[in-house]
């Protein structure tokens, strides 16, 4: 089987395991549902407070992503009911809205993925709540780092585990854990594809990186042991140590010189404080 599809972009795609190469009109589709994505994020910044629920979040982001002319990937994806995941603290990735209060010394990620003229922008960011502490805020900063140096690897002729060497190196140096049940992914017309992007590989190895492919990188760096747990609704993942766990992730695509970030901030809001 081919490990490489080069796709016209008006096609309907296939889950079938091929890493995409996308034109153009690709590029052009991922702009506007990530720049729509990444205003999402800059809006919420405004919100994100002591005493608001997330599930007031979950509603601001569903009302936005629909006022941008786009809906939110999440809902009804697998049974998933919300519009956004919103991870607290020690919540790893895919924290459910609800009427849990946001309190002073939080700290939250919150993962939108608008689907706008069938492309996804898929983007994560980490906010602090009120007063965080010192040790929240390092955490934050090292895995915003993370992320901007596997974004740094992504290149042509450089290969898929480039970027997860670089994420893993600069987490374990500072003895903080690197998540492995859940991956960066291929991203597109189809939210979750080919090829599993991992944040902790060895460099030189897995596929070539190609004009054209788009993908995420969405490091979860832990304060202590890699390793998480499913909560029993069956979403929620926490760490197993009851660790602080941060978040960032941006929806990317392979240029002929190095990298396009889709999801960038247009006000410059990628990382706190903002
Ligand atoms: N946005 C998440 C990601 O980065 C996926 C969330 S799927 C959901 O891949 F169903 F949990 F919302
Ligand atoms: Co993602
Ligand atoms: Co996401």
């Amino acid at each position: 089987m081919n490990l490489y599809q080069t796709v016209t972009d008006d096609e309907t795609l296939l889950r079938d395991g091929t890493i995409k190469l996308h034109g153009p009109a690709g590029f052009e589709g991922m702009r506007k549902a990530g720049r729509l994505a990444a205003e999402i994020l800059d809006a919420l910044v405004d919100h994100v407070a002591p005493g608001v629920s997330t599930g007031a979040l979950d509603d601001i982001v569903r009302e936005m992503t629909m006022a941008g002319g786009a809906v939110p990937a999440t809902l009804g994806y697998r049974g998933y009911a919300h519009s956004c995941c919103i991870s607290i603290n020690h919540v790893v990735c895919h924290g459910i809205p609800s009427d849990k209060v946001l309190k002073d010394g939080d700290i939250v990620n919150i993962d939108v993925t608008p689907l706008r003229d069938g492309w996804h922008g898929d983007t994560s960011r980490m906010y602090l709540v009120g007063d965080v502490p010192l040790k929240a805020r390092r955490l934050i900063d090292v895995t915003y780092e993370c992320l901007m140096l596997g974004i740094e690897q992504a290149r042509p002729g450089a290969r898929l585990g480039d970027i997860g060497a670089a994420i893993q190196h600069h987490a374990e140096r500072q003895r903080y854990g690197v998540v492995r049940e859940f991956c960066g992914h291929g991203v597109g017309r189809l939210f979750h594809d080919a090829p599993e992007v991992v944040h902790a590989a060895r460099a030189g190895t897995g596929p070539e990186l190609k004009p054209g492919m788009f993908f995420t990188i969405e490091p979860m760096i832990n304060v202590g042991k890699p390793g998480v747990k499913l909560l029993e609704d069956g979403w929620t993942a926490v760490t197993r140590d009851r660790s602080l766990s941060a978040q960032f992730e941006h929806s990317i695509g392979i240029t002929e010189t190095g990298c396009e970030i889709f999801t960038a901030s247009p006000k410059g809001l990628n990382q706190p404080p903002y």
